[in-house]
């Protein structure tokens, strides 16, 4: 125990506790006396992780008391919590130091007893001030890992930052995460002019599809000249997560309706956990259409003859994660025809097909009705109207005069023929 305390050289063990001062009004049993704990401990287990620990008070009298101890975070960032637990893990960043105290706390007839506090720090590690990376961004993106038969996917991770405005020319930085209990050095570094690391790139990582934990990234870097400061930052993966776009995407016109549907992206998460966004681009009128769904499909009622482009992206929904980036739109789809003058050039030819057919129509029945005048006796003044004919013919009758009648029995007779054909 002793040994383990001098191995963790940066906690530095502070001790408050020779007087555990407790106000007399909140203490019925003036013998009862709550100490502080003892051997307060805070140990670096991992990349921003730090484990406290510490030890109830062997002087601690009645021995039967079951305390709970009050643990309050000052440095870099101010928290505080109860437990009953004599250790408990932290997750932060550590390029500033770190500090924290703990009492031990008694519910003791419905008041609250306190000790007074223990503390300890670690101090911030060695570095010149402008040496350390800024601008730190990760992202991660999830691919379907062809190495197995079975559905399983891969996360990748990429981190970009910028060299340090105090660095000196020959740093080189070094980029580490920490995913749970696993820790990875970078291997593919991109370099600037320099040759100095300003991106990494993880194409595997030990990060689950699905991971809800607090990603870890430490940087840190060396040079000839001057101590490099590292630098820590906490990422949440719903926050960094780049959603895959939507799969096959496909949309269809039929009449008025307009059908698009996709897949869900390539992503650990099932098929219920995503939300979509459909943008509808009328590329003659050039306005915008954007929807929500939670399906994989969307139906859109268009009243207007032009060709439109759709996209699709993809978020994952809160009701499977804390709400993350949409992502990329999927790549433009065109459906629809915009183009007006062939339509108008179409139009025109049913018009004049309309037109020319209803002059052949016009034309048909005046000769129709031309082989009927025609087909009437030629008279005298064949400009006569029918009557006028009758009246020539019972005139002629009248006048017995036999070519007359002749022509009109004829005439008649044909006519008479054709129907007794028809009837026989
Ligand atoms: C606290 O640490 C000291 C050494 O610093 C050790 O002797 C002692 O046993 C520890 N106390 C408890 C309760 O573990
Ligand atoms: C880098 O970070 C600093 C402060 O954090 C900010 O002022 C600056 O705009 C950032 N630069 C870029 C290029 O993002
Ligand atoms: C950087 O950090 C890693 C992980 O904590 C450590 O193993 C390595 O020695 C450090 N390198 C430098 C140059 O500080």
């Amino acid at each position: 125990m002793k040994q383990g305390l001098i191995i963790m050289v940066p906690a530095v063990l502070i001790l408050w506790g020779a007087s555990a001062i407790l106000q007399a009004d909140l203490l019925p049993d003036e013998k009862f006396v709550l100490l502080p704990p003892v051997n307060f401990t805070i140990k670096v287990t991992g990349l921003a992780q730090v484990l406290l620990r510490w030890e109830l008070n062997p002087d601690q009298k009645p021995r039967s008391v079951n305390p709970e101890y009050h643990v309050k975070i000052n440095a870099p960032q101010e928290d505080d919590y109860e437990t009953r637990n004599t250790e408990s893990k932290c997750v932060t960043i550590l390029h500033e130091g770190f500090s924290a105290s703990v009492q031990t706390i008694l519910l003791k007839d419905n008041s609250l007893l306190a000790s007074s506090w223990v503390s300890a720090e670690l101090k911030a590690p060695p570095g010149a001030p402008g040496t350390s990376i800024v601008n730190l961004t990760c992202t991660t993106n999830t691919a379907a890992d062809n190495y197995v038969h079975l559905r399983s996917y891969q996360v990748s991770l990429r981190c970009t930052w910028r060299v340090g405005k105090d660095a000196p020319e020959d740093t080189q930085y070094f980029l580490y995460y920490r995913y749970g209990s696993s820790t990875e050095e970078c291997q593919e570094y991109s370099k600037d002019t320099l040759k100095r690391n300003i991106a990494c790139w993880f194409p595997r990582t030990s990060i689950p599809g699905k991971g809800r934990d607090w990603l870890a990234v430490h940087v840190n870097g060396s040079s000839k000249l001057t101590a490099i400061k590292p630098f820590d930052q906490l990422f949440a993966l719903h926050a960094i997560d780049q959603v895959n776009p939507p799969l096959n995407v496909t949309a269809e016109i039929e009449g008025t309706r307009l059908t698009i549907q996709w897949e869900k992206p390539v992503s650990a998460f099932p098929m219920h956990c995503f939300d979509y966004e459909v943008k509808i681009y009328n590329i003659r009128r050039g306005y915008f259409q954007t929807e929500k769904t939670t399906i994989n499909e969307f139906v859109s009622v268009i009243d207007d003859i032009s060709k439109y482009c759709i996209q699709v992206r993809a978020a994952v929904s809160s009701v499977c994660r804390a709400s993350g980036l949409w992502s990329q739109w999927s790549r433009p789809l065109y459906v629809g025809n915009d183009e007006q003058k062939p339509l108008t050039g179409w139009f025109l030819i049913v018009l004049m097909a309309a037109v020319c057919f209803l002059l052949l129509m016009a034309s048909l029945l005046c000769r129709i009705c031309h082989l009927w005048t025609k087909l009437f006796p030629p008279v005298p003044a064949p400009k006569n109207n029918i009557k006028d004919l009758f009246v020539n013919t019972y005139y002629e009758k009248a006048g017995s005069s036999e070519t007359e009648i002749e022509v009109v029995s004829y005439v008649e007779e044909p006519v008479f023929e054709t129907l007794e054909d028809s009837v026989f």
